[in-house]
């Protein structure tokens, strides 16, 4: 193994996160492991030079103060206990707490500063390779980042072992599928099946107007559809996942409860009996981002929005129609590319067109009009709980309001979302 690494075991401190990256800073990966970890298995993770303990406010659970077992306590590296008992914090001051770490990490454990992702890649390959051996995997590809860059780096790791199932459900942006298949079965030549779903999915969702059921129906489908492409396939005893760090805090900890339970955390089909194959799950989203680069996908992979799970199904207002939701395709597409031209791009966080389900009266060549609107939402925020306004220059959004109602059949107005979230949601339904 090329990385050394500092383990740190979660005694209830919501900081954890924090102090991961800290160290990873200071140049040595860093990994977070549950408080009940045994010495066996703290003897099969790679290059451990140290451990620390950290607690804090959610050592008692369930009225119970939680420690780690004695093994761990003298285990063959040095053992750090911060925090204990929730009663001494780190040092808030920045500087003495990367001096405590860094005396800690580099003098008392030894530790090398190796962390960087081409070490990163080389051992999770090495890894993948002994998990796996000459068996199977599964991927779901959705061309998101995360999934993405999993099949890129398992491709890497056991090529044509890996089968991805990409599953278009007529509700991607435009280009997307395309992308996907020309990235992967084309220049990086993976197994890849291509699963044309538009039909079935539009089908299903026709004449739906409620915005919680057509994410059912969505979501749903999915699993229907990927299930069916699995059970074809003989011999899979691995299932590959995008799941990140993030998604794993969002989850809940054993000692931290879960913000929202994550799509790629549980909620897998019940009777597939698959091994999980994770190698994401302990990097943060810009570190699975540098991952990919490295991995050399293209950058408009890599660095793309946020996305979400039912995509433009969720900004074809109501009940989705095939010539609407075509509209509502062309018209993001020529709103990415005039932020793109504007440099607006890697600037705002997030940046789509919604198209409502009813028209207004326009004047076109001469004639009346009576066509639908499109409504154009560029957000900042940090975490997505909160949002604010992107203040879009008067030009840019004339330029691109004047190429939409031209461009884009069925459209004759364009109107600018100035709601921040709170009031509004970022997206609208
Ligand atoms: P809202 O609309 O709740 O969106 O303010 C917050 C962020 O989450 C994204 N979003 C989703 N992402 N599956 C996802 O993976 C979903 O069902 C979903 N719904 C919303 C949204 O695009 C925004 O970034």
């Amino acid at each position: 193994m090329k990385q050394d690494m500092i383990v740190i075991l979660d005694l209830g401190s919501e900081e954890n996160p924090r102090l991961a990256r800290e160290i990873r800073a200071l140049g040595v990966y860093s990994e977070i492991h549950p408080h009940d970890i045994t010495a066996a298995e703290l003897d099969a993770l790679p290059g451990v030079k140290g451990i620390i303990l950290n607690g804090g406010p959610n050592r008692v659970v369930d009225g119970v103060e939680i420690d780690v077992a004695k093994e761990v306590y003298n285990y063959n590296v040095p053992v750090l206990l911060a925090d204990h008992k929730g009663d001494k914090p780190w040092p808030a001051d920045e500087g003495e707490r990367k001096t405590a770490l860094s005396n800690f990490v580099f003098d008392l454990c030894g530790a090398q500063p190796n962390w960087n992702m081409e070490n990163f890649i080389a051992d999770q390959i090495e890894l993948i390779q002994r998990q796996v051996g000459d068996r199977k995997v599964l991927l779901a590809l959705s061309g998101g980042v995360d999934s993405s860059v999993v099949a890129a780096l398992l491709i890497k790791a056991i090529g044509k072992q890996l089968t991805c199932v990409h599953v278009n459900h007529g509700l991607l942006r435009k280009g997307e599928p395309e992308q996907v298949v020309s990235v992967f079965r084309d220049e990086m030549d993976a197994n890849l099946i291509y699963v044309d779903a538009v039909d079935r999915f539009l089908d299903k969702l026709a004449d739906v107007t409620d915005p919680e059921q057509k994410r059912k129906i969505i979501g749903a489908e999915f699993i229907r559809v990927f299930e069916e492409e699995a059970r074809k396939l003989s011999g899979i005893e691995f299932l590959a996942q995008g799941t990140i760090y993030p998604d794993i805090i969002e989850s809940g900890t054993k000692t931290v409860k879960a913000v929202k339970s994550h799509h790629n955390v549980g909620g897998l089909p019940e009777d597939m009996d698959f091994a999980l194959v994770e190698p994401l799950k302990m990097l943060f989203k810009d570190e699975v981002r540098a991952c990919g680069v490295a991995l050399g996908l293209p950058e408009s992979m890599v660095y793309r929005q946020p996305f979400p799970g039912p995509g433009l199904g969720v900004r074809c207002l109501g009940a989705i129609t095939r010539d609407r939701l075509e509209a509502l395709r062309e018209a993001d597409a020529i709103l990415r590319e005039e932020f793109d031209k504007a440099g607006l791009a890697g600037k705002v966080w997030q940046y789509f067109t919604v198209v409502p389900d009813f028209k207004s009266v326009g004047v076109r060549d001469n004639a009346r009009s009576f066509e639908w609107p499109c409504i154009l939402r560029a957000v900042n925020t940090v975490d997505a709980m909160t949002a604010t306004i992107e203040l879009i220059d008067w030009p840019v959004l004339q330029r691109i309001t004047d190429r939409i109602t031209h461009e884009v059949p069925g459209i004759n107005r364009v109107l600018y979302d100035l709601t921040p979230k709170p009031v509004g949601t970022i997206e609208w339904e």
